[in-house]
């Protein structure tokens, strides 16, 4: 284990300051600051106070997670950061600190895709990722079905929402019943006592004619909405926890159904489920069963691991490392809509890694040393 790679992993996608230490596939700190309460009365997250705050956080929250790794930041073999995609503002403050920190240390600096990284983070519970691995990532902003083989340099996807991602839809609805936010824990909460039969909610796009790997959630969230104002105006009680129940059963349904279908249309017997709604005890439920029936093995990190943190990205950065990936240049940017299939961002006039794989990989490596090694 000594020889592995010890990385720290900066995340600040969105309102999270999340500060990770692995060693290979070994998590030694996970140190998260979240401003999410200084959002909650806006009912969602605000650009610019998250950026305040991890400003604030940052120092503090590498700092404590060297103590709590009990390192020192001279024996980091490599800095990784979230180079996107997130909010512009708040991705830049960490991809500063990591310059910064990369650049004091002289240590490689990694600029690394959010959702790859909560698809590697299963790495640190479960090993290493099988090769092929159907992801199925869900969060507050995405909704996908990744086809991964080599983490760090081949994620293809198969399909994605096309309106609302599954976290927004779970927030919408925490707001139409009047849950606060974020709504996926408290709608979670609600419906442990909630009857999940209790009201049908559409199932979109399910039909024989659909895309088959692909999700759409406004009109469930729409049709829930319609629900409780339908009661509300008849001057009925709403029944907020068979609501929540019997919403979060839709979303579950839906998601664990065409996960399952993607294995089994692509042969892959392993899915793994990343991404904050991931943390949802009926999506975990539901998946096991499913997964168990089809004869496929289920991977999701524990809650903690699912929603946003710096320990997913350090752990890409590992990978990385292990793998001799090229490093990023010291003016990596920040990109808010960084593709899924950009899993690293690497230095100016190397060829980014993408579903081509290995030999690519290799190229890139190499590229990256005959360019001297300037980071
Ligand atoms: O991955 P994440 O922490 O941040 C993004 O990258 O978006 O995901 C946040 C989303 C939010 O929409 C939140 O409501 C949802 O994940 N979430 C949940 C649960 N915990 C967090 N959704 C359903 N059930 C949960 N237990
Ligand atoms: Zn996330």
């Amino acid at each position: 284990m000594a020889d592995e790679p010890l990385v720290l992993g900066i995340e600040t996608s969105c309102d999270e300051t999340g500060v990770g230490i692995v060693r290979g596939t070994t998590l030694l700190a996970d140190a998260v600051a979240s401003s999410v309460n200084d959002h909650a009365r806006f009912g969602g997250v605000v650009p610019e106070i998250a950026s305040r705050a991890h400003l604030e956080a940052m120092v503090p929250t590498i700092q404590r997670a060297l103590d709590t790794a009990g390192i020192k930041a001279s024996d980091l073999d490599g800095i990784a950061v979230t180079a996107g995609p997130g909010l512009a503002g708040a991705l830049l403050v960490g991809v500063s600190a990591a310059k910064a920190y990369a650049w004091a240390l002289d240590k490689p600096l990694y600029g690394v895709n959010h959702l790859a990284s909560h698809i590697c983070v299963d790495q640190l519970e479960h090993g290493r990722l099988p090769e092929p691995t159907m992801a199925l990532l869900v969060s507050g902003g995405h909704s996908s079905l990744l086809l991964t083989g080599d983490i760090t340099c081949d994620v293809r996807p198969l399909g994605a929402t096309i309106d609302d991602a599954a976290g927004e839809a779970f927030d919408k609805v925490a707001r139409v019943l009047g849950l606060g936010f974020p709504g996926g824990p408290v709608v979670d909460r609600m419906s442990r006592t909630g009857d999940r039969k209790a009201i049908h909610f559409p199932r979109g796009l399910s039909g024989p004619k659909d895309p088959a790997f692909d999700f759409s959630f406004s009109g469930l969230k729409t049709a829930v909405a319609r629900w409780v104002e339908a009661k509300r105006r008849a001057g009925e009680e709403v029944p907020v926890a068979d609501v929540a129940a019997s919403f979060q059963e839709a979303v579950t349904d839906v998601l664990t159904r065409k996960a399952v279908k993607a294995c089994q249309e692509h042969g892959v017997d392993h899915l793994m489920i990343g991404g904050g709604v991931a943390a949802n005890s009926r999506l975990r439920a539901m998946a096991e069963q499913r997964c168990e029936r089809a004869g496929i093995r289920l991977r999701v990190p524990r809650p903690g691991l699912c929603t946003d943190n710096g320990a997913m990205v350090a752990a890409l950065g590992a990978e990385m490392v292990w793998r001799n990936r090229a490093p990023s240049a010291l003016d990596l940017s920040a990109d808010s809509s960084l593709p899924v299939t950009e899993v690293s961002v690497p230095a100016a006039g190397v060829p980014a890694a993408g579903a081509a794989g290995d030999a690519h990989s290799d190229l890139h490596g190499q590229a990256y040393r005959a360019l001297d090694g300037r980071a």
